[in-house]
Order: C-alpha cells, then structure tokens, then sequence
C-alpha cells in the first residue's frame, strides 16, 4: 500500500483518498466539522487544514499577509505557508503533511474556533448536545481564548420548526451543510439548503415543504453541533448520565446497528443512534429505526397474568405448565416469533418438539410495511430468517394457516411467542383455542387472547442474536434490567420445562448459544457476521 507522511508518521492510503480520510482509518483525529466519512466533500469549515510540504526542490506555495507589528504599530508584509483543507487534499505517495506539529496549522485551527463561535450564542447550559458538541470539544483543543469580539453578535431565527421531527436553531449553525448533503445525497430528497451569505447565512427548508423524509432525524446526528435539535430527545436528558449498549434495530429485518442509550439511574431508555457498520447500515438508521427504542418503555407487558388477572410468574408458570400437560402432540402448536432473538425461539422450539412433541410449527410477527432502496425493509420483523435458520430445513407456516388450523379443530392448544401476529384481522381464530399460553413483551392480540401471559423482556433488557435479511447473525447487547418482572423469554421457557418435568440442558446464555450451534456447553458463541464493532 503507498503511504504518505503525517507528522512524520507513515499513513497507508488506498487510490482515491484523501489526507483525512486515511488519517481518520488510521486513527487519527484531524478536526473537522463539516467532513463526513459518508458524504461529499464540501470543505467548507475550514477547521481541517494541514500544512502539505513541498515536493524536494519545488518552491512552498505562499500567501502574502498583511501582519500586525505591536512595537512598530503598523502592519507588515509578510508571507505564510498556503494551508490546505485535509478532506480535499488527495493522498498521494511521498507526500508530507503536517497537522499537529505545524504552528501554522495551530493558530489557523484557533482562528478558525474563533470565527465559528463570534455570533455564536454560546447557550451550552440548555443546548441538547453539551456534552457531544465539537464547538466545545475544540474550543478546549485548539483555541482556548476567550471572545474578543464586543460587538452585539447576528442574531438569526431561533427554534424554528423544519419538520415533525426536528427543530432548528440557526444561531448555532456553523453552515458545515451536513444536513444539506445528507437530506440529497443519502435521504434522496433535497429539501434542505443554504440561503444567503455570509455571517447571515442559515439552513433553510424548500418553499412549501416541510423536513419529512424517512431519514430526518439523521441530519440531527450528523450535525456536528446544537443547531438541528430532535423533537424526540430535546431536552429529556443530559448526555454525560447516559450509558451505551450496543443493539441492533427491531423496526426491519435490515438489522441496522445501533447505540442505545440508556440512563442507568432511572432504568430508562433515552435514544437511539446509528452504529457504523457498512456491510449493514453504513452510518445512518431511518426515523422509524431512531424512534423504535420507544417501544422498550410502550405499551409493555410488565406482569405475569392468567385470565386477564395479575399473578406472580411462578403462579403462571404453574398454571401454564398445568395446561400444557399430557396434551396431545398432534393438536399442540408452537408459534414462532420473528419479533425474537434466536435464543428466545430456539427455546420454544425445543421445549415444544423434544419434551411435548409438538410437530406443527408456525411462525408470526408484524405486518409488512414500507420499503426503499437505502435501509428500510419490507419485513418489519428483526429475525424472521433467524426463525428460517432455527426450524431448517422444516418451513415454519404463517398465522393464516395456524388460523385455519384452529378453526378445523386441528389445533387447539397453542404455547406461542411474540407479540405481533400478521393479520390482526385473523386474531379472532385465537378465541377458539382451548389454551393458549403467550410468552410477549407488548401487548396486542396474542396477549389480549392469552390464558396465560408470561411478561417476555424487550430486546432491551436481554442480550440476543438477531439474523438479518442478508444471513448476518448480530449480537444485541442488554442495556437496561428487566422490567416490571419481565424475564428473558428463554429463560421462561426454561422454567416452564423444569415445570413439565423436561427441564433443558443450558442454564446460560453461553451455553444455549453453544447448544443452538450444536457445540458442547462449553464450547463458544456462534461466529457472528456483521456482528457490533
Ligand atoms: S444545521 Fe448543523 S449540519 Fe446543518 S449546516 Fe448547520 S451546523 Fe451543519
Ligand atoms: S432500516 Fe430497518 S433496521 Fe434500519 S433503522 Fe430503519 S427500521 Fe431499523
Ligand atoms: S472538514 Fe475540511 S474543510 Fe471542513
């Protein structure tokens, strides 16, 4: 690989790249604002300049300034390397850069800070992004001098509404034009842009308009300050309480790869955002994706109940395990979830076939829903080809051939998993089942039925294995504790085999996950494709 010098360090570059780009794979940080990793190259903020050192034997390119003299009072000719921006600057072979160790570079890059912040409002205490902000992060790295300028700063439009989702704050904006390339170049749908010049210069939506494409949310994450602020997130917590744990999406069988981020005082999720991984999502994750981790808190099944009435687990363990007993095979079901981690349905599958013989295996989830050529997935369901993987070379059948089968009479004790079920219109097969225990994290129609609910934890609470529509098995790692007296599904379903005198051989998670990939107890996790960076 050719390679170039960073302040004196050799850098390796592939065709094609930049000076910054291959400093950031190599891990180093040239500030920047307005360069993206995923975007066009604007080179606009001017906060990534390096000092490029001429070929041997070729003069410097120099720019000649007028300079400041304090003794004499006067200003003087005087000539200063030509500073160049790393994100445009190309890579080539040979090529020496100086970054850190250039005192031109230093001051540009204060001066630069300086700029940004002159009418800049400086309102950090009540800003959502204190905390993640590169304004301030900067400041502190590369200007550390307080404001010069006494003059009353622009003032611009303040909160204004672009959209459902996002709020913007044109005082803050330091015009990197993020959100512009992102809303064209990603989102598909130019509905951002730049109007005027200047210190007066702001972000503006298209006449007639509003911010709501699918992806809106991601011009708040790829601001790299407090000027685009989420609906959602705005001022609901401070980003320096809130922990990370590493998830994949449940909005789509895409699988995108998130953080969750989570307050671990108060046991509540707060936000999700985009994990890189660009065999996946690459940086980004849709609205539907970003707003998903609301579901953790919504609309859960937090008790344990049977007939509706509130019980302790144990109790409806008991209950459940009473129902399930001495059932005959044939007309015993199981009902797969691709709302599931792999763990939770190879559980109820073994549970189902080894120990009660069940031979009639179905699977359900969420209705499909929208779908586009940059993330979103038809299939709203996280694991659905995990299921596929789980019940090989068997096919699990769909909720409509579960409903027939319960209208025939075929089926009429069901142990099922999950919340969501296709159709909600076929819901009404499942009053005609003589049992059916639900093991469910959200309430809906299998809950509503069930004669035996068993409180599931979200994908939030428990560590799981997802497989997206590519075949890619990832890892979704527990942020929060369990709520209300939710548990792992697959460890209510190993309760309810001790119960039915068939209890499983995996008392952890390692070593079901070890038993599903066929291994001893003791041998290791399935490899994970795609799996958290
Ligand atoms: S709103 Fe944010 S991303 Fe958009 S131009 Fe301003 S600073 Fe950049
Ligand atoms: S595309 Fe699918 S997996 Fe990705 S963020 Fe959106 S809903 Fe989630
Ligand atoms: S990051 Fe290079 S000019 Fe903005």
């Amino acid at each position: 690989m050719p390679t170039f010098k960073l302040d004196g360090r050799e850098i390796p570059f592939e065709k094609g790249e930049t000076v910054i780009q291959a400093a950031h794979r190599a891990g180093i940080d040239i500030p920047h604002y307005c360069w993206h990793p995923g975007l066009s190259v604007a080179a606009n903020c001017r906060m990534c300049l390096v000092e490029v050192m001429p070929p041997p034997g070729r003069p410097a390119m120099l720019l000649n300034v007028l300079a400041y003299d304090p003794k004499t009072k006067q200003y003087i000719d005087q000539q200063k390397p030509k500073l160049q921006p790393a994100c445009q600057q190309a890579a080539s072979e040979g090529l020496e850069v100086k970054s850190e160790s250039s005192k031109h570079v230093e001051k540009a890059r204060a001066a630069v800070q300086e700029m940004l912040l002159l009418n800049h409002p400086v309102d950090c205490p009540i800003c959502d992004q204190a905390g993640e902000c590169r304004l301030q992060d900067y400041w502190l790295e590369h200007q550390h001098t307080s404001k010069r300028m006494r003059d009353e700063p622009v003032h611009k439009p303040k909160a204004e509404v672009f959209g459902p989702t996002i709020v913007y704050d044109a005082e803050r904006c330091i015009v990197c034009t993020r959100c512009v390339r992102f809303s064209e170049e990603v989102a598909l749908d130019p509905v951002l842009s730049v109007r005027e010049r200047g210190n007066v210069n702001e972000i503006v939506v298209s006449p007639g308009r509003q911010l709501d494409h699918d992806y809106t949310l991601m011009t708040e994450h790829v601001c790299p300050v407090g000027a685009l602020t989420s609906v959602d997130f705005r001022f609901k917590a401070r980003v320096w309480f809130l922990r990370t744990a590493r998830t994949v999406c449940q909005e789509c069988s895409t699988g995108c790869n998130a953080h969750m981020d989570y307050d671990p005082r108060n046991n509540t999720v707060y936000r999700h955002r985009p994990r890189e991984n660009m065999e996946v999502n690459k940086y980004w994750m849709c609205d539907q994706g970003m707003l998903d981790y609301r579901r953790v808190h919504e609309d859960r099944v937090l008790d344990a109940r049977i007939g509706g009435e509130t019980v302790k687990v144990g109790t409806a363990l008991d209950r459940a395990a009473e129902l399930l007993r001495g059932v005959e095979p044939g007309k015993l079901a199981v009902l797969l979830s691709g709302q599931h981690s792999m763990e939770d349905n190879f559980a109820a599958l073994e549970l189902a076939t080894k120990p009660l013989g069940v031979v009639q295996v179905f699977s359900t989830g969420r209705p499909a829903g929208k779908s586009d050529k940059i993330l979103k997935n038809a299939d709203k369901n996280s694991n659905t080809a995990g299921v596929l993987s789980i019940t090989a070379p068997k096919k699990p059948l769909n909720f409509a051939a579960l409903a027939s089968a319960i209208q025939s009479g075929a089926v009429t004790h069901v142990l099922a998993l999950g919340s969501g079920i296709e159709d909600p219109a076929l819901a009404s097969a499942l009053g005609k089942l003589a049992v059916l225990v639900v093991i469910g994290s959200w309430n809906g129609p299998l809950a509503q039925a069930a004669h035996v609910l068993l409180p599931a934890a979200s994908w939030a609470e428990s560590d799981g294995l997802f497989m997206n529509a590519k075949g890619m098995v990832q890892e979704s790692e527990k942020a929060i504790e369990p709520l209300g007296q939710a548990r792992p599904a697959w460890k209510l379903v190993a309760a309810l085999g001790v119960r039915l005198g068939a209890p499983v051989p995996y008392k952890s998670l390692d070593e079901l996950r070890a038993a599903m990939s066929g291994g001893s107890p003791k041998s290791k996790r399935p490899s994970l494709s795609g799996a958290a960076q």
